[in-house]
């Protein structure tokens, strides 16, 4: 018997990355002004620059070191290091906290539309995914999140501010929702804090089930870098630290985030401020025009385009700037995400909105 028929599909993976959703961000070609991925669009603070410009090469024939900068990031946080894990990025945050938690036969409860790595990595590990769908206004659905937990949900995971809605979750519901599933890890993304200003991270010592994601890659502006935090009860943080490997930041990194966390200009206190300021300005300016938006306390606003999404996102990209096609996530048909970065990024991105909805014959919705 030949090889191909003693096994005739080849090397099979298991059956829970068999089933696995993909997620293929549009990356390529990204030239231009970079409004569609929520990143910082300006640059990371100068200090940063500096250590970049430090950097020895020799230093890199080390393997990392990432105790010592959890000490420093736990310091600056004021809490203990066995409260931190610092991660490559969120995204592997969310990847570890699945593979520590989900057994194939639990469930993860997630509110959509929201962040789609949840899903994926909550795949990866066999367990099922729940959805509960967001009404016409994308709010969060608190009273029916709250009815969709049962015995078997062992992870719920929410963004707050949530992407791609912009909209967030009161900490009184979600102090509500960690109460009412104390068999479930509640993971809450704060990936856009910055750009609102509530955290949950002094609650994770009263309530127990809670972990905190950060990241570095929006107001920092270290999205290159890939570092993110985890945050939590100790108790449940020694469980997942066993998870992640050592030397999951590279050197770069871990130099990069001591000097921005560190940084005598407050340089994230800028940025952020300028994202405020500006959100007002595009809210403004979508009012004027009678493009339709919901109210966002991060940094980029969905705005209901209609019919015509993929032809503005084609002109907006002719006049150099990106913007993404929400259009496909649950409950957003004709929507697309505009990203805010500091006013002269506002302004050209304001300016490329109107020119592309007139030269594509968009209309407002109450035909004026
Ligand atoms: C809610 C949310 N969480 C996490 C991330 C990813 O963060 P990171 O770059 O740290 O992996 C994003 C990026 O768009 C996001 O929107």
């Amino acid at each position: 018997m030949s090889n191909a028929e003693k096994n005739p599909k080849g090397v099979q993976p298991r059956r829970a990355v068999l089933q696995m959703p993909e997620y293929h961000p549009p990356l390529a070609g990204r030239d231009g002004l970079r409004l569609d991925f929520n990143e910082n669009t300006w640059a990371p603070a100068p200090a940063v620059a500096e250590c970049l410009r430090q950097i020895d090469a020799v230093g890199l024939t080390k393997y990392p070191e990432r105790e010592p900068v959890e000490r420093v990031v736990a310091a600056h946080f004021n809490l203990a290091p066995t409260e931190v894990l610092l991660t490559n990025g969120v995204d592997e945050a969310i990847h570890i906290v699945c593979e520590t938690f989900l057994e194939p036969e639990d469930e993860a409860l997630i509110a959509v539309p929201t962040f789609f790595m949840y899903e994926v990595y909550v795949a990866a590990t066999g367990a099922r995914v729940q959805h509960v769908q967001a009404d016409a206004s994308l709010q969060f659905p608190v009273e029916n999140f709250l009815a969709a937990i049962h015995a078997r949900t062992k992870l719920i995971c929410i963004a707050s501010p949530n992407n791609p809605t912009g909209a967030v979750v009161a900490k009184k519901d979600l102090l509500r929702i960690a109460q009412a599933a104390p068999q479930a890890v509640v993971l809450i993304d704060e990936a856009y804090y910055h750009f609102y200003g509530e955290t949950m991270m002094d609650e994770i010592r009263a309530q127990k089930n809670i972990v905190i994601a950060r990241t570095f890659s929006k107001a920092y502006g270290l999205a290159g870098l890939r570092i993110g935090l985890l945050v939590a009860d100790e108790g449940l943080m020694r469980h997942v630290r066993k998870m992640s490997s050592p030397y999951n930041l590279n050197a770069i990194a871990l130099e990069c985030l001591q000097v921005a966390l560190a940084d005598p200009d407050n340089y994230i206190d800028w940025y952020a401020q300028q994202v405020r300021e500006c959100r007002t300005l595009l809210e403004k300016s979508l009012d004027a025009i009678g493009v339709r938006w919901w109210p966002s306390q991060a940094n980029f606003v969905l705005m209901q385009i209609g019919p015509l999404h993929k032809e503005f996102v084609q002109a907006m990209r002719r006049r150099g700037v990106l913007v993404r096609d929400r259009s496909s996530d649950p409950g957003c048909d004709g929507n697309v995400r505009i990203t805010i970065g500091p006013m002269e990024h506002t302004q050209q991105g304001i300016a490329a909105l109107q020119e592309s909805l007139k030269e594509i014959g968009w209309r407002r919705p109450d035909g004026n």
